[in-house]
């Protein structure tokens, strides 16, 4: 078996490069612990076999394979193998690619041993034939496996759109009976009115199928001596033996952690995604630990390691903790029952016993646990354990997990949980199949600009560009500015000293009051060993308000950046660094920089971060040795930098304004996901009317005009912002220059005049000409034009902008993919672009003398609400930063 092969070769290379790594041997038989006696991977409609960029192998559709085969009907007309008549980069080619389409029945018998196995339907929707006859939304169809109905007048059409994903998984769980040896799948179009030409209009259609064995003790058969899951609201009696039913997975979420993808899983190829999108509950500390689990209270193969090092605590505030609950709110069918498993790991090493972290779970209402202990079920810290639950849901749509602290008990008033799986099971009729998502109820304006859907995960194909671009990629280690990483804060290796045991007492007598729920704090030694003594070498940037160092500490934080505030910072400095905490250890967001840590010792204020692989968007436009980022590339980052800024617009309780936008605080890391940094000059927002501060900060040629001069901060200060990002990404220059002339000195100033004059086509960046579909360029300029008007009621929303941006990739993917249909050689160039302004309005870029248009120094008049100053201030147009910016007027009492 090939797949199989392929599974040996990973251990040994593993082995290889483990043993390499003193004792961390045992990792290998975490990330093969099981190796499925079944593992075929079929690409519907594929006539050769492929293999994915990770390595997996999903094996050719044939007539003859030993593994399986398909049945038609007889007397009917065959079913077609078509090729998809779109592809996106969002979307795998394989098995996303090709797809068997058909308007009648057809099935695949798969040879199987007995036993539970996991089947996974893969399908993409779209066109899969030129002429309209196969429309998507028009494929309805019913999915049978053995004796259950999986799927039943199934939409992948309306799935798809509802879940924002253009292609999607369904995974189901059964058990195949002894002296059976095979798993009929059959697919069957759903009968509507007959077209014109008398066929069905309906079709049913399939792009690859997964059948994988599982370990019998995994999902079905508890281990021997422990007992079938309790039914919640039952009197604690057992749902009983379920081992004649079908399972569907609908969540598998690794809680406070990322997504893990199929090849990390243990063998059995799982999927398991971020809780991100349905963890309800604000205020609440995701915590990580680089230590291994050990497993001996459950196998090995239960869930990646992973999984059981992130998890989401309460945090440390006691009181707080006890009026609340960390909620997780799943979506799910109604009626049907539901197999709940929740995993936990206790890693907190200073919790020593069972009764320091005893806490209710609740599910769906019902007390599932009344006084549930980690350590009491696993037998000691880093020991993986999972309990199981049924509960049935009646009518809501959706299945509530809930935490709630024990407080006449526990040591400490805090919860865990590291990983959540939920699966509906089949009803007596043996039937899993729910109706279609209703598009009225899609999630819609919340799940458009969503972090886990699939079309932010449109970078599949970067990485491969990252390793091309290696020599360059170090360079851009070296000069990045800042760091970061993706969800996740990191583990508290000790609790921050401001822990409180329950009931007692603040030990922390320092004045500094800093927010509850950080998870890590560093000593000041251990920074200093982990930069060096802050070495000169390792300082990788300068940022607002004091230096970087590239560091690590211990093996726990092999790469991090460390921002060290400089000595004598005014108040305002200390001011933002408590903000920068407080808003990073509360803000989680595939497109924002997370925050590892800090260290608040004596006058010390160090900030610390998970290091950037890919440095800043500056370093990939201009004045570098980097290779250019594509346009697409370019789209995606932009689209990923928008929606990080529309997160703190309008999607944190508090609109956060970032008030700093540049090229040099988007961030890319290695997989060059987007993302916002530095909150240093972040400061929560008053809504629409604007709070009037005495203090106009940000950075020269970006600096909204009408806030410089009013003094009135909004979000759409940072929408101006973010529209010179825009054009300094489409045209690779500096939005400051003063080597140029002085009409072309300030970019947006620059750029909207080559809006006006339909000319902006002439200052594009020239790698990108004949590379931009014209569609796409129109919607672009569009878009960026507004974000640089005077006027703030005249620009967009930060969400506007997202959702325009989308609008322009995608029809850049639509191009492209066109394109590509009509060169297979993938040489193609588009036709000269224009692009004119039909506007009616009368904001033309004249009601400003903006700042820097001169260059040099500038005059401005600070008015706060108890202080009138002038000032003289310099402006360093090399760095393009204002410096001193007003930095007396920080001690006005006025300063928020
Ligand atoms: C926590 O959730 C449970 C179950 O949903 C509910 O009964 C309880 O009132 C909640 N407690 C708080 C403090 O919200």
């Amino acid at each position: 078996m090939a797949s199989s092969m392929k599974n040996l070769q990973l251990i040994i290379l593993a082995l290889l490069i483990y043993s390499f790594s003193s004792n961390h041997y045992v990792i290998i038989t975490t990330i093969f612990a099981y190796v499925p006696k079944e593992n075929i991977a079929l690409d519907c409609g594929s006539p050769d076999d492929q293999t994915t960029e990770d390595g997996r192998i999903w094996i050719r559709d044939h007539d003859k394979d030993s593994r399986y085969s398909l049945i038609e009907v007889e007397g009917q007309s065959k079913s077609n193998i078509f090729i998809a008549s779109s592809q996106y980069d969002s979307v795998d080619r394989v098995p996303y690619m090709t797809a068997r389409v058909s308007r009648f029945q057809f099935t695949y018998s798969f040879r199987v041993t007995p036993g539970p196995k996991f089947i996974r339907l893969h399908f993409y929707s779209t066109r899969y034939h030129d002429q309209d006859d196969f429309d998507p939304s028009k494929a309805f169809f019913t999915v049978k496996a053995g004796p259950f109905t999986l799927l039943s007048n199934f939409s992948a059409f309306l799935t798809a759109e509802f879940l924002d994903q253009r292609a999607f998984m369904r995974e189901f769980c059964l058990n195949v009976e002894e002296n059976i040896e095979k798993l009929d799948i059959v697919f069957l179009p759903s009968s509507s009115p007959l077209s014109e030409n008398h066929v069905n209009s309906s079709y049913v259609f399939v792009n690859g199928i997964e059948i994988v064995s599982m370990p019998t003790t995994l999902y079905y058969t508890p281990p021997t001596g422990k007992l079938t899951p309790p039914l919640l609201g039952n009197l604690g009696r057992s749902f009983g033996d379920y081992s004649n039913r079908a399972l569907q997975m609908v969540h598998r979420l690794n809680v406070g952690g990322s997504g893990i993808s199929p090849m990390n899983d243990t063998g059995m190829y799982r999927q398991w995604t971020s809780d991100f999108k349905y963890f309800i509950s604000e205020g609440f500390v995701s915590c990580n630990t680089s230590r291994k689990p050990k497993y001996s209270t459950i196998p090995n193969y239960t869930a990646p390691d992973d999984v059981y090092r992130t998890a989401i605590t309460m945090g440390n505030n006691a009181t707080k903790n006890t009026l609340r609950n960390v909620t997780w709110r799943l979506p799910v069918d109604s009626r049907f029952f539901y197999l709940v498993r929740l995993h936990f790991c206790e890693f907190d090493e200073s919790l020593t016993k069972a009764g320091d972290r005893i806490f209710r779970i609740y599910i769906d209402n019902y007390t599932a646990d009344n006084a549930f202990s980690v350590m009491d079920w696993s037998g000691g810290n880093m020991i993986p354990v999972y309990r199981d639950f049924v509960v049935s849901i009646v009518d809501e749509p959706y299945l509530f997990v809930d935490l709630h602290t024990r407080e006449m008990d526990s040591t400490y008033a805090d919860a865990i949980l590291n990983g959540l799986e939920v699966f509906k099971i089949s009803n007596y009729d043996r039937n899993l199949a729910g109706p279609n998502p209703s598009l009225l109820a899609s999630p819609g304006s919340d799940q458009t600009l969503n972090p886990t859907t699939n079309k932010s995960k449109s970078n599949k194909t970067l990485p491969a560009i990252a390793l091309g671009s290696g020599v360059a990629g170090f360079l851009v280690l070296l000069s990045m500015v800042c760091c970061v990483v993706l969800l996740r804060l990191r583990k508290t290796k000790r609790r921050p000293s401001s822990y409180k045991r329950k009931s007692s007492k603040s030990t922390r007598g320092s004045s500094r009051r800093l927010p509850e729920q950080l998870c890590q704090r560093f000593s000041f030694s251990e920074i200093k060993s982990a930069t060096n003594n802050f070495e000169q070498a390792l300082e990788i940037g300068r940022g607002g308000f004091g230096n970087v160092y590239r560091g690590h500490i211990d093996d726990e934080f092999p790469e991090v950046a460390i921002k060290r505030l400089s000595k004598g910072s005014s108040r305002q400095g200390e001011r933002e660094f408590e903000a920068e905490i407080k808003m990073l250890s509360q803000l989680r967001h595939v497109h924002l920089v997370s925050l590892i840590g800090y260290c608040d010792e004596g006058s010390e204020m160090i900030l610390v971060y998970d290091y950037m692989a890919n440095g800043t968007l500056r370093d990939h436009l201009y004045g570098t040795n980097n290779d250019p980022l594509s346009w697409k590339q370019r789209l995606e980052i932009c689209v990923g930098a928008a929606r990080g800024l529309h997160y703190l617009h309008s999607e944190v309780k508090d609109t956060i304004i970032h008030r700093d936008v540049k090229t040099t605080n988007i961030l890319l890391d290695d997989k060059w996901v987007a993302k916002v940094a530095d909150f240093g000059l972040s400061r929560e927002g008053r809504g629409d009317s604007g709070a009037v501060s005495t203090v106009v900060r940000g950075t020269f040629g970006y600096l909204d005009p009408e806030y410089a001069q009013s003094r009135q901060l909004t979000d759409k200060s940072d929408v101006y912002s973010f529209g010179v990002v825009l054009f300094e990404v489409l045209c690779a220059r500096k939005p400051v220059d003063v080597k140029l002339e002085e009409e072309q000195r300030n970019l947006a100033q620059w750029a909207r005049r080559c809006v006006r004059e339909g000319k902006i086509q002439d200052i594009i960046d020239p790698f990108l000409m004949g590379k931009i579909s014209p569609e796409c360029f129109k919607n672009f300029v569009q878009v960026a034009e507004k974000c640089v008007r005077d006027h703030r009621n005249r620009r967009p929303t930060m969400r506007d902008v997202a959702e325009k941006l989308e609008f322009a990739l995608e029809l850049q993917e639509k191009a492209d993919a066109a394109k590509q249909a009509i060169s297979p050689d993938g040489v193609y160039v588009y036709p000269d672009l224009s692009f004119h302004l039909v506007d009616d309005h009368h904001d033309h870029g004249h009601g400003y003398d903006v700042l820097g248009l001169h260059g040099g120094t500038y005059f401005s008049t600070t008015v706060g609400s108890d202080s009138v100053e002038s000032s003289l201030r310099s402006v360093d147009t090399e760095s393009g930063k204002i410096r001193d910016v007003f930095s007396d007027a920080s001690n006005s009492k006025s300063r928020v």
